[in-house]
């Protein structure tokens, strides 16, 4: 193993370690999660020329998530198409319900720079960033990959260079008594 891979390996250890720490998971709305994110970055420099579109669908069912995780895994996702649009463009917001498969669906849709097929294999490794140095960490996506895998959701992403990237994240919508359980203590 090379020390590189060890690293990844100790990294990812600490990452699984540090989400030992029981989500506190509640019934939510995630539509409103992620505009509470949306109000709280869009201030931000990086954001002014930017023009956000909402696409979110109205009475969608709760699913039970633990908001402050979800957050963060919005926030970064937010954060990372302005960065990639460089301060401008556009970012399409979407939120919807799969009534086939009971997942619910957040789209992050920006007209940044893309991501090259190379360094797709890469970015959810944990340190991985084509950020300048000081500028990223190369946490965000290994941490909200973490964050979605422990809610047993999924996050794809597409892109072409020069163009754009789209990120999904599905949550699935379940109405187990565990789950509500677990919410109620939250
Ligand atoms: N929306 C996006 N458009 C283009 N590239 C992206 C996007 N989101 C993530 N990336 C790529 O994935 C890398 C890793 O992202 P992340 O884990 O959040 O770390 P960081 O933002 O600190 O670089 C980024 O450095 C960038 O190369
Ligand atoms: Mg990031």
């Amino acid at each position: 193993m090379t020390q590189a891979n060890r690293c990844t390996e100790i990294i990812r250890g600490l990452l699984d370690f540090s989400r030992q720490t029981k989500p506190q998971k509640r019934s939510s709305d995630v539509s409103l999660i992620l505009q509470e994110c949306v109000s709280l970055v869009e201030n931000q420099a990086v954001f002014h020329n930017i023009q956000i579109i909402r696409h979110f669908k109205e009475n969608l069912p709760l699913v039970v998530i633990d908001p402050s995780q979800i957050q963060q895994v919005f926030i970064n996702m937010l954060i990372n198409a302005a960065e990639a649009m460089d301060g401008s463009g556009e970012l399409k917001l979407a939120t919807r319900f799969d009534s086939m498969d009971k997942f619910m669906e957040i789209e992050f849709a920006d007209t940044g720079h893309g991501i090259s097929e190379e360094n797709m294999e890469r970015i959810f490794d944990p340190f991985f960033t084509t950020k300048e140095v000081g500028h990223g960490t190369g946490l965000g996506l290994a941490i909200s990959y973490g964050i979605v895998k422990e809610h047993n959701g999924t996050i794809s992403v597409q892109s072409e260079v020069g163009k754009g990237t789209t990120f999904v994240v599905r949550l699935p919508v379940t109405t187990e008594e565990k789950g509500i359980e677990a919410g109620k203590q939250a």
